[in-house]
């Protein structure tokens, strides 16, 4: 059957009256002209990798609520930085799977600079020197309560937390972490942590700040990964964001700017590419989002049961954060996409 009826010629007439002539599809036609006029592209040079440390030698252990993710030996960090080199990564963002015997009430552990991530990342610096080191900077894997700061009763305190989160971040850029991430929410913790980095002689270690992270259910795999989900005594909610709010997350960001962070960043990130567009428009400093545990387990997840395309969820979804406006994304899928890229 012909699909055109005699009102074609008229329905042609309408389409070109209502649009006066500019037909938007012609730029889509091909490959070469989606190419040609692209906006954003995801490039190498955009991702951070976050990956798990865990004590002794060995492979990779699985991480159950993270397919395709690995709690790495210390030797085993060392190789996925070697494996960043040679993909282009130029970022790996370094978390410790703590043994519960080793944290505290205060954690203590995280100003050990025997401790795992430091031990990681002289370990990265001496074999891997060309990539950079990102360290968080809190103390939920280290605490026996699971949260970020110091507790008394069921309150976080804020100025004994920072106290604890400066030495913290001196220890882990003596041992070569390169920026130092604090992802702890406590006000004021940046202008101390630069300071306390200043006075050690450390001017070149950079700060990216987790500027607007919310209190957020997308973090539940990663507290897997880090031991922390089955410690956490309540939730988050007295330090990290509401979801609600986008005003609170300019303040908030703006002050981590004027206290001196270098960076900021976004988290979670795919609900909240509004707040990394707004923040990277009206600031105009480099804004980076996490695709957090929970945003990768479920692109993955829907991928192992065949209801989408993984490969291209993924890259989809990275896509959206440089749309977005983000500088760069740390994301557990980097070594996949990386790899992907180099072989187009
Ligand atoms: C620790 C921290 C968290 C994440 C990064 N750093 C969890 C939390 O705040 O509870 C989440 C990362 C992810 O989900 O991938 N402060």
């Amino acid at each position: 059957m012909d699909h055109r009826s005699d009102a074609l010629p008229l329905i042609s007439e309408r389409i070109d009256a209502v649009t006066g002539g500019l037909r938007m599809r012609r730029l889509r036609q091909a490959d070469w002209t989606r190419r040609l006029v692209r906006e954003t592209t995801l490039g190498v040079d955009d991702l951070i990798w976050p990956i798990f440390v865990r004590e002794g030698d060995g492979d990779g252990e699985p991480v159950p609520s993270m397919p395709g993710v690995f709690r790495l030996s210390v030797a085993g960090c060392v190789e996925a930085a070697r494996q960043a080199r040679d993909l282009g990564i130029p970022v790996i963002a370094l978390f410790p799977y703590t043994d519960p015997g080793k944290r505290d009430e205060t954690g203590s552990e995280a100003l050990n600079e025997g401790n795992l991530v430091c031990r990681a990342s002289r370990a990265i610096k001496s074999a891997v020197p060309e990539v950079g080191i990102l360290c968080d900077v809190a103390l939920d894997p280290y605490t026996s309560h699971g949260h970020d700061g110091v507790m008394q009763g069921d309150r976080i305190l804020n100025d004994e937390s920072v106290d604890m989160l400066c030495r913290q971040a001196v220890v882990q850029a003596q041992s070569g972490c390169d920026i130092i991430g604090p992802s702890d929410m406590m006000d004021g913790r940046v202008a101390c942590i630069r300071g306390a980095l200043d006075s050690a002689g450390l001017r070149d270690t950079l700060i990216m700040a987790y500027s607007a992270k919310y209190a957020s259910a997308f973090y539940g795999p990663f507290r897997d990964a880090v031991g922390s989900g089955v410690m956490l005594r309540g939730d988050k909610r007295t330090y990290q964001m509401d979801y609600g709010n986008s005003e609170e997350a300019l303040r908030e960001a703006a002050q981590d700017i004027a206290e001196g962070a270098d960076m900021i960043m976004v988290k979670p990130g795919m609900p909240y590419l509004d707040i990394v567009g707004r923040l990277s428009r009206e600031l105009g400093v480099p804004t980076f989002a996490y695709q957090t545990s929970g945003e990768y387990s479920m692109i993955m997840a829907a991928a192992q049961n065949g209801w989408l395309d993984g490969e291209k969820a993924m890259l989809e979804s990275l896509g959206g954060f440089k749309r977005a406006g983000a500088a760069g994304i740390l994301s557990y899928f980097s070594p996949r996409v990386a790899a992907h890229l180099k072989a187009r």
